[in-house]
C-alpha cells in the first residue's frame, strides 16, 4: 500500500510498497483511510525533535476510515462502517481510561508511563503506524472509534479526531469564567480552534499571539477575535499586562509548545542543539503575562526533558497549571453538539488538500507555513472524488 515514510528530520516520502497492516489481536479492526491530516504535532517529529523517532515509520494521528476487517473481539463495529479515530489510543479499561483520562492509558504504551498510545508518533508514543496511509490498523476498536453521522461532513469530522477536542480543551482547562481576557498563544489550527471555543465557555476578550500574518488575518476573522504579531509588541508580557489594566490575563493558552520562536536562546538550547525538550518561549509569556492567581493551560507539546520555565513565577504568583494531551474520545460527543448545531465549523481552517502521493510537499508547504497555509488534508487515491 502507498503510506508516508519518515526518513529522517526533514525527509519524508511516500512508500508505494509498504506492508499491509494486518489485524494482531482480537480487539484490532484494520481501516482504509478515508482523510489524513498533518498535525502540528508531526512537525515535531519531522524536524527531529522526538527521541525514539524511526526510520520507515508512518506518521498520522488524525483520520477517518471504512472498517475493512474486524478481529473477533470488536463488537462495537462492523465491516463498512465509517469511523473518525481519536488519536490516542486508549484501553478503556485502566483506571486513568476509567477517569476519562484517554491521552494517559496505562495499557496501550509499553515505552512510557506519561502518554498514552498515540498512533504515528515515534516509539515514545507506543511505536503504532500511523494514518497518512491507505491503511491502518486501530488497536482497541471497541474504544476510541466513532461511526461518523450521517449528517456530517468527512472534513469536519477528520477535524474531529484531534484539533477540535484540543482546542476545545484548551479553552476548557483555562477554567474561563464569564467576562475573562483570554491570550492565545499560537495562531496554528490549535489555537484557532481554542479561539473559538474560549467563546463557548464565556470569554469576554480573546487575544492571539503569533508572528505569521496570514494566520494573524485568519484567526481575526475566524475567531472573531483580536490578533498581534509579537514581532511588533516589542516586550510581549508587558504588551499584555498594559492592555490588562496592568493585572495580566485571566487565562492563558499555550498553543505552541516546543517549535517556538521569539527567543534566541531558547531557540537554541531548545531547538539547535537541542539540550531541552523544546524551546519553551511561548510558555515563558503565557506564565509571565497571566494574572496572580491565574491560569496557563497547556495543550502545546514538549518533549520529555526539562524545559526552561520561569516555575519560581508559578510558585510566587499562585498560579494553576493545567495541561495534557487532549481527551478525545470524552470530549468527541459534545463537539459532535456543537458541530450539528453550527456554532462550530472546524472545516473552514482547511486550505489544502494534497493527494497522499505528495505527502512531501504536504510536509514542506505546512512546516514552512507557505501558501497561507492553516490546515492540510492527505487524501489517499481510492478516497479522491
Ligand atoms: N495536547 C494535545 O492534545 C495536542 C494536540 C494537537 C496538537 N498539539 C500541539 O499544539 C501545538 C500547536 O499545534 P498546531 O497544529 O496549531 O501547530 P502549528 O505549528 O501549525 O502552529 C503553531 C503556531 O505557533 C506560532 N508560534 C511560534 N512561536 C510562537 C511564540 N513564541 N508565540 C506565539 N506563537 C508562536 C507559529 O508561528 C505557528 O503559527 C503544537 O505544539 C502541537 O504539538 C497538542
Ligand atoms: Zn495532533
Ligand atoms: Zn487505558
Amino acid at each position: 500500500m502507498i503510506a508516508m515514510n519518515y526518513r529522517g528530520p526533514y525527509k519524508v516520502r511516500a512508500d508505494k510498497n509498504k506492508p499491509m497492516p494486518q489485524i494482531e489481536h482480537p480487539q484490532d479492526a484494520i481501516v482504509r483511510v478515508t482523510r489524513s491530516c498533518i498535525c502540528g504535532s508531526d512537525l515535531h517529529i519531522y524536524h527531529g525533535l522526538v527521541p525514539d523517532t524511526r526510520v520507515g515509520s508512518t506518521f498520522g494521528h488524525e483520520f477517518t476510515g471504512i472498517v475493512e476487517e474486524v478481529g473477533p473481539g470488536v463488537d462495537n463495529l462492523k465491516v463498512g462502517d465509517h469511523i473518525m479515530v481519536p488519536f490516542n489510543i486508549a484501553c478503556g479499561t485502566c483506571p486513568f481510561c476509567k477517569q476519562d483520562l484517554f491521552g494517559n492509558c496505562h495499557e496501550s504504551n509499553s515505552s512510557a508511563t506519561a502518554v498514552g498510545g498515540i498512533y504515528g508518533y515515534s516509539h515514545t508514543a507506543g511505536g503504532y503506524a500511523g494514518g497518512q496511509a491507505e491503511y491502518v490498523r486501530v488497536p482497541y476498536a471497541n474504544v476510541g472509534p466513532m461511526i461518523i453521522p450521517e449528517w456530517m461532513d468527512l472534513d469536519d469530522a477528520v477535524l474531529l479526531t484531534d484539533v477540535v477536542p484540543t482546542g476545545y480543551q484548551a479553552a476548557e482547562m483555562g477554567g474561563i469564567r464569564k467576562g475573562d481576557t483570554v491570550v492565545i498563544f499560537g495562531a496554528g489550527p490549535i489555537g484557532i480552534m481554542a479561539a473559538k471555543c474560549a467563546w463557548l465557555f464565556g470569554a469576554g476578550r480573546v487575544i492571539v499571539i503569533d508572528h505569521v500574518e496570514y494566520r494573524l488575518d485568519f484567526v481575526r476573522d475566524y475567531a472573531q477575535c483580536e490578533a498581534y504579531n509579537f514581532k511588533e509588541l516589542g516586550d510581549v508580557v508587558e504588551f499584555v499586562k498594559r492592555t490588562t489594566g496592568w493585572f495580566g490575563a485571566d487565562v492563558c493558552i499555550d498553543a505552541v509548545g516546543g517549535d517556538a520562536a521569539g527567543d534566541v536562546l531558547q531557540t537554541m538550547l531548545g531547538r539547535r542543539i537541542p539540550m531541552t525538550g523544546g524551546a519553551a518561549t511561548a510558555l515563558h509569556w503565557a506564565i509571565n503575562s497571566v494574572k496572580k492567581g491565574g491560569i496557563v493551560s497547556i495543550v502545546g507539546v514538549y518533549g520529555p526533558i526539562d524545559a526552561l520555565v520561569p516555575i519560581g513565577n508559578v510558585v510566587n504568583k499562585g498560579l494553576t497549571i493545567r495541561a495534557n494531551q487532549a481527551s478525545v474520545k470524552r470530549l468527541m460527543p459534545r463537539l459532535i453538539e456543537h458541530v450539528k448545531e453550527g456554532r462550530l465549523n472546524p472545516k473552514a481552517i482547511i486550505t489544502h488538500r494534497i493527494p497522499l502521493e505528495e505527502v512531501a510537499e504536504g510536509y514542506h508547504i505546512f512546516s514552512n507555513k507557505r501558501d497561507n497555509c492553516i490546515k492540510p488534508l492527505l487524501i489517499p487515491h481510492h478516497a479522491r472524488a
